[in-house]
């Protein structure tokens, strides 16, 4: 079953999101999409694409796209078999939420739901410089076994174009939810 969730949040880095759902869906893989409100509202801002418009322009076989409050969505239950869930960006206020269990939309919900079932959830956290209820929530999820992947690319692999630096974010994070490569950077040490 190739089936993933998808949360995009209000943080910064919308295009994180986009092109992680854009990836997936030209691998194949099947895609459950939740916007948090702030999240269809900076995607729209920071890219100048609608999201309800970018969900229609996918598969329609291969793209569900959910409403934030409806917590009646397959995502919701921990029966409903997916491979896992990466939310990128993921803001600070999403992360709060999720360390502290208190889940308020689909967007937690799902991520709760996959932590308890000890299935990969990913979350592309985004919010600098951090205070100090940043840190502890971040500990809190790593320890419940989410991974906490820094919207912070690299520059040894030399990024000449905007897209290389959001393809080696994609790439690991893709890599933390499905343990392979997708091809979207050079390995370290390849020709
Ligand atoms: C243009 C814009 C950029 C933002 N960037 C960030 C950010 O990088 N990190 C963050 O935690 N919040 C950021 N925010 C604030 C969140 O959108 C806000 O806290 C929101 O309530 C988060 O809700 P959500 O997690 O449900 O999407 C930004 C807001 C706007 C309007």
């Amino acid at each position: 079953m190739d089936r993933v969730v998808v949360g995009i949040t209000g943080a910064s880095g919308a295009v994180y999101g986009k092109r992680i759902v854009e990836v997936l869906t030209a691998n194949a893989f099947k895609v459950e999409l939740i916007f948090s409100k702030a999240g269809k509202e900076v995607f729209e801002f920071e890219t100048g694409v609608n999201y309800a418009d970018f969900a229609s322009s996918l598969p329609s076989d291969l793209v569900e796209l959910y409403e934030p409050d409806d917590l009646f969505a397959p995502p919701s239950s921990g029966s409903h078999s997916v491979r896992g869930m990466v939310i990128a960006p993921c803001s600070a206020g999403t992360l709060g939420h999720i360390a502290s269990g208190a889940t308020a939309n689909l967007i937690h919900r799902a991520a709760d739901v996959n932590l308890k079932e000890g299935r990969p959830v990913v979350l592309v956290f985004r919010e600098s410089p951090l205070n100090r209820i940043h840190a502890e929530n971040i500990l809190r999820v790593i320890d419940a076994g989410a991974t906490l992947l820094p919207a912070s690319p690299a520059f040894y692999t030399k990024p000449r174009e905007v897209r290389e630096l959001v393809d080696f974010v994609v790439e690991r994070a893709l890599r933390a939810l499905l343990g392979r490569e997708f091809g979207l950077i050079k390995s370290w040490g390849a020709p």
